[in-house]
């Protein structure tokens, strides 16, 4: 028990690597374009030509996008209680405000 309580925190903070998590939570019902304008567009901004986003090969498909949110990286925050549906409408609005390289 007491090496449970211990393995625990320490997996969280592994699968979270260096990148803080937010606890921004989807109302439900909520399209994939208003969780982009809720959570994401404060840090992605619309570029030249009114893409948000240049994806390279492997990460222009809502697979690899939908790990990046639910992962985060060294810069970008996770976002774990973006889920299921929500995930999925996020990812393919991402995908579709995206020039891929
Ligand atoms: C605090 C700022 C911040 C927020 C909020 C944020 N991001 Fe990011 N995001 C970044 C940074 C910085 C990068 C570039 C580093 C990287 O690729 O991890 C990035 C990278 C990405 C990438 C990969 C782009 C590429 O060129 O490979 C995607 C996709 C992405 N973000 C989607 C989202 C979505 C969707 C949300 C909202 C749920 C979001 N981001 C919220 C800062 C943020």
């Amino acid at each position: 028990m007491k090496r449970m309580m211990i393995g625990l925190p320490l997996m969280l903070l592994l699968a979270t690597g260096c990148s803080k998590s937010n606890d921004y939570q989807p109302d439900s019902g909520a399209s994939g374009e208003d969780i982009f304008k809720t959570a994401c567009v404060k840090c992605h901004q619309p570029k030249e030509g009114g893409h948000y986003f240049e994806l390279d090969k492997e990460m222009a498909n809502t697979t690899a996008i939908g790990d990046k949110i639910g992962q985060g990286s060294f810069s970008m925050p996770a976002f774990p209680n973006i889920q299921a549906d929500a995930l999925k409408d996020l990812s393919e609005y991402v995908l579709s405000q995206s020039k891929a390289e």
